[in-house]
């Protein structure tokens, strides 16, 4: 029985026996640990390699005690970033700096950009294969870079890059269950686009159940949902941004992703993504994922007017925020 286990965790690349090593770059910050602590307890996961570039023996050494049956190791710097990323079947990045108050998140690009293309080319170099989950804002921009950092590598494969816009979803669900005075893992709500201010579209009229809402009060639902990063940024008044929720929407979509990577049929989920489905390169939508990562991106269905309206309103921004990230990566090339 072990020389079967050991073959097989040779013949499949990022497993630990049957099960996958999860590498989590930026794994001692406000996001990294709270997401560690939740991969640790996933059944589905053989390994956890937590990267960092401070503080990682602390948070790893910390999680190592907690009793299941993932094997956690800690990684410090740049010297060790191959280490953790070896063998990785799937890599989640939370690294790079929050907003304060009154920065958008396009004011992050100029020190997250280059932490997303450095830590990519490490995937690239040590688990051209692995499934790629950023989560470092803008989100619009970093994971353009990511796709191009991996094309000059000659690794990419657009089904396995994504951007994570799962805290919408989460937060959707839960404003909506409020109205609607439902348990919100009852809800489900497509939201598409993107991951920052009005590109942040999520599809009320397509809600289960259903939401009944004159245009005024959908249009302010909307906003909510839109601004719901900022109410934490400010909430926070300078401590950072979204953490506990981010790693809760993390955990939940690396899982959907680990569970398709293990055969589950039928698994779908909003994530940003490589898509055919607009004009732009990428957009977020529903995905449906499979062994080999996305399938599809689902078409987004039917619009309302107020839908149509926002959609057509974020289609510059959106467009934009790519192409800065494209230029970003192919300069620094
Ligand atoms: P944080 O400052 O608490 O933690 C970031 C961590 O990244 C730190 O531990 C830092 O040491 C580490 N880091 C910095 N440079 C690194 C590098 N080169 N390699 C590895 N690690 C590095 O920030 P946070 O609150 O955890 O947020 C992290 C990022 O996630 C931010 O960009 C934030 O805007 C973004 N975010 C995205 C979403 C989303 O929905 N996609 C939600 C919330 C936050
Ligand atoms: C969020 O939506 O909470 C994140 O993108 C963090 C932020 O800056 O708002």
């Amino acid at each position: 029985m072990e020389r079967v286990k050991r073959l097989a965790a040779q013949l499949l690349p990022g497993s630990v026996g049957t099960k996958p090593k999860v590498a989590l770059l930026g794994a001692a910050g406000g996001i990294g640990q709270p997401l560690a602590l939740l991969l640790k307890g996933s059944p589905l996961i053989g390994e956890l390699a937590l990267y960092d570039v401070a503080n990682t023996a602390g948070v790893a050494a910390d999680i190592s005690h907690i009793s299941t049956a993932v094997r956690v190791k800690g990684y410090t710097g740049p010297q060790q970033l191959g280490d953790a990323l070896q063998g990785a079947a799937m890599v989640v990045i939370p690294a790079g700096v929050p907003r304060k108050p009154g920065m958008t998140r396009d004011d992050l690009f100029n020190i997250n950009a280059g932490i997303v293309a450095t830590l990519a080319e490490g995937v690239a170099r040590h688990c051209p294969d692995a499934w790629v989950l950023v989560i470092s804002n803008p989100v619009n921009s970093t994971v353009p870079i990511a796709a191009e950092v991996f094309k000059r590598a000659g690794t990419y494969n657009p089904a396995k890059l994504f951007g994570v816009t799962a805290l919408d979803v989460v937060r959707a669900e839960t404003f909506i269950a409020e109205i609607l005075g439902v348990d919100p893992r009852d809800v489900t709500v497509p939201v598409v686009g993107g991951h920052a201010g009005v590109t942040i579209l999520p599809l009320l009229s397509q809600c289960k159940p259903p939401l009944q809402l004159e245009a005024s009060k959908a249009q302010q639902l909307m906003a909510r949902i839109q601004d719901a990063g900022t109410e934490v940024v400010q909430a926070k008044a300078g401590a950072g941004s979204a953490t506990l929720s981010m790693a809760f929407a993390a955990a939940r979509f690396a899982d959907a992703c680990l569970r398709a990577m293990a055969g589950e049929g039928g698994v779908v989920e909003c994530a940003f993504v490589a898509s055919a489905l607009t004009s732009l390169p990428f957009f977020a939508s529903p995905v449906r994922l499979g062994r080999g990562g996305a399938e599809a991106a689902l078409p987004i269905g039917a619009m309302n007017d107020l839908e149509q309206r926002n959609y057509d309103a974020m289609l510059a921004e959106l467009a934009g925020s790519i192409q800065k990230g494209v230029e970003f990566a192919q300069r620094r090339a």
